[in-house]
């Protein structure tokens, strides 16, 4: 392993020299005069002084040498339709769209929200954003009104962008009475809502005055072209919200200069890409895997993006490798549910289409198992890639990284650090490093490398409580995973410190869910718990104590209410968040302090056994627990 442990000791140990030659990758109007800034620990701020902007990186830089290069390839299996935009159609996309943004007042340093589904005008609007050194906040279009409300509120944006409709699974979803919903919740609803009505939803109603037609101001800002903000380095790029263990979502502060670097760095060092390949990422633009790789690293790279509308399987379990063979993929990026969506499927469709263009397929975003692997890797024939990183990070943490050395690859492990993060095991109570094969809270040395997050938006306290305080005896970064690491050196996921689950690869917070059912009226108390699934890898599972207990008398009822608290879920946080289960008890298993048994409940659910109750408060709750899942 010598290339890879050389790059990386360089990285830390020649850490200015290191990221300046990173830095070069990108364009500066402004060179920078320091490479990090870390006199306010745990606050960390990259090439200060350095002028640059994203979107210019990501589009306008590209003109000179590959402006009839397809830049962004738009693929729908929901509406039947394919659009390709070169980097001089993206560049006049970006542009009018920048100068329709600024006709409605945003400038520098206010928000903008983009509530929307996977259609090329959402990535035209978050490069726009960025071009005049406003700060977007994209929302993922299957989040519920309450929640699109508390981050309309945190993030007060000026303006909100949305779609009238996506599609999922050939339904059409309706966005826009959501964002109405929304905006009727939010104490700082934004101005003005863009909408771009792709006539899916022909009753959709508009408020004159506030809501505009995108397609109409198109019209009104045809051809027009908006010079780049150039922002200094830590300017703020967006804001992306993420579960915790508070009911209160995160907003992850992003930098730009830091960010641009470190995405420019990943293409050719992690995901061994080239400018002209041809990279497909199956996540969604409201995610971090989104945001980073289906959109900035390989714009930034100068790569072809392809940015998929639809599932799957649909129109059949060919689609992926279809898009694969005819537009000539070198690199995919996925997740582990999505392959063992597939793997329900017919084998035969790994086969049917000329795959021979794919060198790797990267996984991420909860743990890969063995089985699903084997099976996507013999079926493909590519190299299967785990990788491990976070909302946070914002670029993989653990990765193999073929494109410095093909290191060998160990099942279940997302392998070794990747260049600029300096990893700790730590004790969960001592902080004193563990040994190989022990068990212990995975963390990263301060300051975290570029592209990592800078703070949480407008809470510099709560960034340094939530993860830098776990331990004493230092403050480093905690990921709130466990962790072991092998003699080899590596690192192996083993779940949660925290009450955060992963429920298809969505990162969702047990709390979150638990306030979303205590919107119903009959709910007295609730514990949400994530468990084990073949499929999904974790589903939430409620136990729920009501205030009537004669609507739950009988199975029938219990049915009913159960529906109804799942429906009560759907509309305050989403669907994605609805609880697999609901189960009725009469009391939740707490400690005599009143905390709840959380990881003993989740361990009566998946059939183990739930540890030390000493602290229990009455044991017959847990119980109540055992026999609703029996
Ligand atoms: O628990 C880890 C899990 O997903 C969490 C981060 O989720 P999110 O913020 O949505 O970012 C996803 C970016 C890929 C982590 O704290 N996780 C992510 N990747 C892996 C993983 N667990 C096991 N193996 C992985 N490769």
């Amino acid at each position: 392993m010598g290339a890879y442990q050389d790059f990386y000791e360089q990285s830390l140990s020649h850490r200015d020299a290191f990221w300046t030659r990173e830095a070069a990758r990108i364009d500066w109007v402004k060179p920078f005069r320091q490479v990090c800034d870390f006199s306010n620990p745990p606050f960390a701020k990259w090439f200060v002084g350095g002028e640059t902007n994203l979107c210019y990186n990501a589009v306008d830089r590209h003109l000179a040498t590959r402006a009839e290069q397809n830049a962004l390839t738009w693929i729908s299996s929901e509406v039947e339709l394919t659009r390709a935009f070169t980097y001089r159609d993206l560049f006049n996309e970006v542009n009018r769209f920048a100068a329709i943004l600024k006709s409605l007042g945003v400038g520098k340093g206010d928000r903008v929200l983009i509530y929307m589904p996977m259609i090329p005008e959402a990535v035209f609007a978050m490069l726009a954003t960025v071009r005049i050194g406003a700060i977007h906040s994209v929302v993922f279009g299957g989040f519920a009104a309450a929640s699109l409300a508390a981050r309309i509120d945190d993030a007060e944006p000026k303006v909100l962008i949305t779609a009238d409709a996506g599609s999922r699974g050939g339904k059409i979803i309706p966005l826009k009475p959501l964002t109405d919903e929304s905006i009727a919740l939010a104490k700082h609803p934004p101005k003005h809502v863009v909408i771009v009505n792709r006539g899916l939803d022909r009753d959709m109603k508009t408020l004159p005055g506030r809501d505009m037609d995108y397609l109409a101001l198109c019209r009104r800002h045809e051809g027009e072209i908006v010079p780049c903000e150039w922002v200094e380095s830590s300017h703020p790029s967006y804001i992306l919200y993420t579960s915790g263990t508070t009911g209160k979502p995160k907003g992850v502060q992003r930098d730009t200069g830091g960010y641009a670097v470190a995405l420019a760095a990943s293409m050719p060092n992690i995901f061994d890409t080239k400018p002209g390949e041809t990279y497909f990422c199956t996540s969604d633009i409201g995610w971090v895997v989104g945001h980073s790789y289906i959109i900035y690293a390989p714009l930034i790279n100068g790569s072809t993006t392809i940015m998929y509308d639809g599932l799957p399987i649909r129109p059949d379990a060919g689609i992926w490798w279809k898009i694969v063979q005819d537009y000539k993929v070198s690199t995919m990026f996925s997740s582990p549910t999505a392959i063992r969506v597939l793997k329900k499927q017919d084998p035969a469709w790994l086969k049917k289409f000329d795959v021979s263009s794919l060198r790797y397929l990267f996984l991420a975003g909860e743990p890969l198992d063995q089985p699903t692997s084997d099976w996507i890797e013999k079926g493909l024939g590519v190299k299967v890639i785990d990788n491990y990183w976070q909302t946070e990070s914002g670029w993989p943490i653990l990765s193999a990284q073929p494109g410095i050395e093909a290191t060998p690859r160990k099942l279940g492990s997302p392998s070794f650090a990747s260049y600029g993060y300096k990893m700790k095991l730590k004790h969960e109570e001592t902080g004193k490093p563990v040994g190989a094969n022990e068990k212990g809270v995975l963390c990263i040395e301060a300051p975290l490398p570029p592209g990592c997050m800078s703070t949480i938006w407008r809470d510099d306290a709560r960034f340094v409580k939530t993860y830098f305080s776990s331990f004493k005896d230092e403050q480093v970064y905690t990921t709130f995973d466990w962790a072991t690491r092998d003699s080899d050196g590596y690192y192996f996921i083993m779940g949660r410190t925290d009450d955060v689950i992963n429920v298809a690869g969505h990162r969702l917070g047990t709390r979150e869910i638990e306030e979303a059912i205590q919107a119903h009226a009959n709910i007295a108390e609730v514990a949400v718990v994530g468990v084990a699934d073949a499929l999904k890898g974790q589903v939430p599972m409620a136990f729920a104590v009501v205030k009537d207990a004669s609507k739950v008398a009988t199975p029938e009822l219990q049915a009913a209410h159960e529906k109804e608290i799942m429906a009560t879920v759907d509309k305050e946080l989403g669907a994605i968040g609805r609880p697999a289960r609901v189960h009725f008890v009469t009391l939740l298993p707490k400690t005599r302090s009143g905390k709840l048994l959380r990881r003993s409940i989740q361990a009566l659910c998946e059939k183990r056994d739930p540890g030390d109750l000493t602290t229990i408060e009455d044991p017959a709750a847990l119980e109540q627990v055992r026999a609703a899942v029996a």
